[in-house]
Order: structure tokens, then C-alpha cells, then sequence
């Protein structure tokens, strides 16, 4: 009962925070300010979960995992960032010309998927002679660096591209590009971007690259562009600007070489970092698409002791303000608003979970309280087999719910709780992006998904492998009518 009564008390200041807000509508200005100021803690609070999580989902994706020091470092710089946001940072966006870019017919659904090429000296790894050349029309081959203003891969990396980009043998649709950036590989942006000459060098790169190994194009994850004080003293708070004038100048060097390679970049999901971190019609004018990174929405923190859904559709209908953005709907519309056109918007979807420590296994609902990461995965991250398997190996032990209002399951045992993906949860994301009429799906990744289909017994073997990429694939590509289950609501 005691710790019962902590998840009371954990949901009160939410709660009194969402009542004060009601009784302030009814009772004057004064009232009104005061809730503005607890949902401007509420929002700042989000906010930095938000930022520890993104950074913490890619460096377990790339072999270093950010040892507790780092995750320091990166709480630091969240608050830091999460400064920037209150001081509102506004600089005028730079002048446009329009540019006629390349034909804009080729409007095919996307299924981009995000492959991290394998790190060293692990075993059961994703190798690049397992990913199927038919499952995603765009491969993004993660992650390159910056050094010295050029693209840089190792040796290793090198190699993993060249095979991967044989793949196109097996299916000549089929686009590779490759990443640069992702969480914890910011580096090098800054001194890229900084000044035309930096940014030319960089451009130079990315063209010997695209030529030397036959890639289709570049995606671009910086995370993020102006999120750090560092880029208020050394580049005038200019990063957003300078990203923007980065997009377009590779843009015009593309329309110079009369060759039609992508340039698609991965943006937040937070509304706040948006703003921040990127001029949106920018985006819209100069790039092929952009990836959502629509997921980690909840992650454990100290900060957030609490469970939660790592990728949901919807919100859950009590979540008000801020937690009322923390989804896949607000999101899309949230890009829509600010002037990103629908066949620009490819929506991410996890294949990987997260986990949680319940403090009290008698509650184990949305929002109970945590006390740490679950002991499935690495970090509060954990790959889709990895559920499944210990779904089988629980028998009748492990509860599963699905949540309506989300559209995702989550599942519990003792004082493990999961949040994670099915094949259902993404057909439903996916039926969303087709009948929003948006350009496609976004993976992350191809390595978290069930690579050697231990998930479905009794399946054909090949039919059994990628469940989840192949289940967002089918569903916006091969069943392409309208009446397919599961309709998104409004
Ligand atoms: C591309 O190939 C040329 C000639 O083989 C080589 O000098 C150059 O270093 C290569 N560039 C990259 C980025 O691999
Ligand atoms: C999706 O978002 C839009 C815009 O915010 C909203 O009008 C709509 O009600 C949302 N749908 C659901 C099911 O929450
Ligand atoms: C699930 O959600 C849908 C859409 O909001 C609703 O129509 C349906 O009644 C819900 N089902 C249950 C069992 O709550
Ligand atoms: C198309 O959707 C139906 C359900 O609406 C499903 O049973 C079928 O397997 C799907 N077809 C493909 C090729 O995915």
C-alpha cells in the first residue's frame, strides 16, 4: 500500500496542476499566471527528459553506451539548452529564393530504415548479407562523422557501405544513403556549418562519397542544430541559420551536377526543440523528406520515475498540456502547422522498447512510479526479440495489456514493465501515415527489429524475419486500399 500511495502522490502535482488550470479559467488573470508558471515547470521538466532520452537512445545504438558520467554531462547540457528555450531565441529566418528543385513527380511512399552498421567485436550482430533487399525502399547506412569538416566512416564502416550498397543487385529500387550524425554525434557540426568556405568542404565530401560508393543521397542528424550555450559564443546562436544555408547549398550543388540524389535530414519530435533547432519552411524548400524521430517519448529518468509509452499514436485521455503533445498524432500536425508539406513528413517508428523497474508490482499501470530500468535490454532499451522471447519464456506469468486510446501494448511481470511495438502497433501507424496521406514510414532500426524471426513460430522462414519493418511495409506498400483495418480517427 505504501508505495501505492507514492503513485498517488506522484500523479497529484500533475493533477493539481491540470485542476488549478481548470479553476484559473473561472477566476481571473492572476490565478492564470500562476498556472502558466506550473506548466511552464511541467513543460521544462518534459523538456529535458526529452533531450536526456534522445541522446541516450542513439549512443545505445552506436557501441559506446554513455557511461553514467555522460549522462551527466548530457543532463547539463539539457539544462542548459532547455535556458535557451525560455529566453525564446529569435533571429530572422535568411532570405530565400525560390529554387526550382527537381521534378517533384517522384512522390512514392517511403519506407526508410535506419540500418547501424555492426560494431566491433560483438556477436549477434545485424550483418549487412541479412537485411533484406526488399523490405525498405530507403536504407540510411548510420552513422557517419564529422572530422575536419569531411565526412568520415572507419574502415570497418567503409566496408559495411559497400556491401549494403550491393544490395541494389537484388533490387535496383532500392535507395542507400548514408547517415551522418546521430545522438552523441554532434561533433563536427558546428565548425562545419559556421561559415560558407567550412560548409563547401564538408559539400565536397558528401559528393566524392555519393560518387565513390553509388549512394542515392544524404540524411542529415544533427542533434540539434543551436542546442548548445557553446553555439551562442562561438557562432553567434546562428546554428539554426547556418543549417538552413547548409540544406540549400547542397540543394544547388545537387541541381549543379544535374543529379537527382536525396538530401532528407531527421528532426525531434518536441515542439520546443523545433523551434530551436530548425526554420521549418526551410526544411520544406530544400530537402526530399524529413524523418521524424517520433518515439522515446518516455524514457526513465530521475527526473521522470515513471513508466510510460515509449511510441504512442495517440494521447491517453487524461494527459493534458505539454504530456497532450507526446505522441505521433500531435507531432505530424504540429510539422503541418508550421508549413511542412504532407509528402515531406515520413513518421519513425520504433522497433526497439523501453523498460521500466516497477516500485510496486501490484501497480503497474501507465505512469506508476519506477524506480529504474527494467532488467530486459541495456539501458532502458530493449530490441524486439528480446520481448518476445521473454514473453514465451514467462508463459501465463507476463501480462500483456493493449492501450486503446495509444494504440500500443505494453507488458508487465513482477517489477519488469515494457513498453514496446507488435506487428499490430505499427500497422496502425502505418494505416495512420496512409490515410493522413503523408509520404511514408521511417524505421529505427532494421537491428532492433526480430532480424532471425525467433518471434513468429510456425511461420515460413523468411516470412518471419523483419515482423515489424515487414509489417509497416506491407501495410503502406502492398495493401494499398483504403478499407484496411484498424482507421486512424479523425
Ligand atoms: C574516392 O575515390 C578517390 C579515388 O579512388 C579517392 O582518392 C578518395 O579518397 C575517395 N573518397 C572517399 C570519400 O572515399
Ligand atoms: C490528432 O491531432 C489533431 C490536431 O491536434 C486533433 O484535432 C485530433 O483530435 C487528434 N486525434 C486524436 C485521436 O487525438
Ligand atoms: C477504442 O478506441 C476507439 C476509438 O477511440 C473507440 O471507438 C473504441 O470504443 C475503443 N474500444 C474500447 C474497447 O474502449
Ligand atoms: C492486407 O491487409 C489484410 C487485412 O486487412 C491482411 O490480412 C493481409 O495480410 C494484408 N496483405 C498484405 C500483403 O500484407
Amino acid at each position: 500500500m505504501g508505495a501505492r500511495s507514492g503513485a498517488n502522490q506522484s500523479y497529484s502535482h500533475v493533477e493539481s496542476v491540470q485542476q488549478a488550470a481548470h479553476t484559473s479559467r473561472s477566476k481571473g488573470w492572476l490565478r492564470g499566471a500562476r498556472v502558466q508558471c506550473l506548466c511552464a515547470c511541467v513543460t521544462i521538466a518534459f523538456f529535458l527528459l526529452t533531450i536526456v532520452l534522445y541522446k541516450v537512445s542513439q549512443s545505445l545504438e552506436s557501441d559506446e553506451a554513455p557511461s553514467p558520467n555522460d549522462l551527466e554531462k548530457i543532463a547539463y547540457r539539457a539544462r542548459v539548452y532547455s535556458q535557451l528555450a525560455t529566453e525564446g531565441i529569435e533571429e530572422p529566418a535568411p532570405q530565400t529564393v525560390p529554387l526550382l528543385l527537381e521534378s517533384t513527380a517522384n512522390r512514392e511512399v517511403v519506407v526508410s530504415c535506419y540500418y547501424n552498421t555492426p560494431g566491433n567485436g560483438e556477436s549477434n550482430q545485424l550483418l549487412p548479407s541479412n537485411v533484406h533487399p526488399h523490405l525498405c525502399t530507403h536504407i540510411n547506412v548510420a552513422f557517419a562523422r564529422i572530422v575536419n569538416k569531411e565526412i568520415y566512416l572507419d574502415n570497418s564502416q567503409y566496408e559495411t557501405l559497400r556491401q549494403i550498397v550491393t544490395l541494389k543487385n537484388l533490387n535496383p529500387k532500392l535507395k542507400i544513403l548514408l547517415s551522418v550524425g546521430g545522438a552523441g554525434g554532434d561533433k563536427g557540426f558546428p565548425e562545419m556549418v559556421v561559415n560558407h568556405a567550412a560548409r563547401k568542404v564538408f559539400i565536397r565530401s558528401i559528393k566524392a562519397i555519393l560518387k565513390n560508393y553509388t549512394l542515392d543521397g544524404i540524411d542529415l542528424d544533427w542533434e540539434f542544430p543551436a542546442m548548445y550555450q557553446r553555439s551562442i559564443e562561438e557562432s553567434g546562436g546562428r546554428e539554426r541559420q547556418h543549417f538552413s544555408q547548409l540544406l540549400r547549398e547542397i540543394r544547388m550543388e545537387y541541381i549543379r551536377e544535374k543529379h537527382n540524389y536525396l538530401l532528407t535530414v531527421a528532426v525531434p519530435a518536441p515542439e520546443t526543440l523545433v523551434d530551436i533547432s530548425y526554420d521549418v519552411d526551410q526544411l520544406n524548400m530544400y530537402v526530399d523528406y524529413v524523418n521524424i524521430m517520433t518515439y522515446d517519448f518516455h524514457y526513465y529518468t530521475k527526473y521522470t520515475p515513471f513508466t510510460g509509452l515509449n511510441s504512442p499514436l495517440y494521447p491517453r485521455p487524461m494527459e493534458q498540456f505539454y504530456l497532450a503533445s507526446l505522441n505521433i498524432n500531435y507531432t505530424v500536425h504540429m510539422y503541418l502547422n508550421k508549413g511542412l508539406d504532407k509528402s515531406k513528413i515520413v513518421v519513425g517508428i520504433p522497433t526497439y522498447g523501453h523498460t521500466f523497474m516497477l516500485v510496486n508490482p501490484d501497480n503497474p499501470s501507465i505512469g506508476s512510479p519506477a524506480s529504474g530500468f527494467g532488467s530486459l535490454g541495456q539501458m532502458g532499451f530493449v530490441n524486439y526479440p528480446d520481448v518476445c522471447m521473454y514473453l514465451r519464456g514467462s508463459g501465463d506469468g507476463a501480462q500483456v495489456v493493449f492501450d486503446n486510446a495509444t494504440r500500443v501494448p505494453y507488458m508487465y511481470k513482477d517489477r519488469e514493465w515494457v513498453s514496446y511495438d507488435t506487428p499490430q502497433s505499427v500497422m496502425d501507424k502505418a494505416n495512420y501515415i496512409k490515410e493522413k496521406g503523408l509520404r511514408g514510414a521511417m524505421i529505427y532500426s532494421l537491428n532492433a527489429d526480430d532480424y532471425e524471426g525467433v518471434c513468429q513460430e510456425g511461420r515460413w522462414q523468411e516470412d518471419s524475419k523483419f515482423p515489424l519493418s515487414q509489417s509497416v511495409k506491407n501495410t503502406l506498400i502492398y495493401n494499398s486500399t483504403r478499407e484496411s483495418r484498424g482507421r486512424s480517427r479523425d
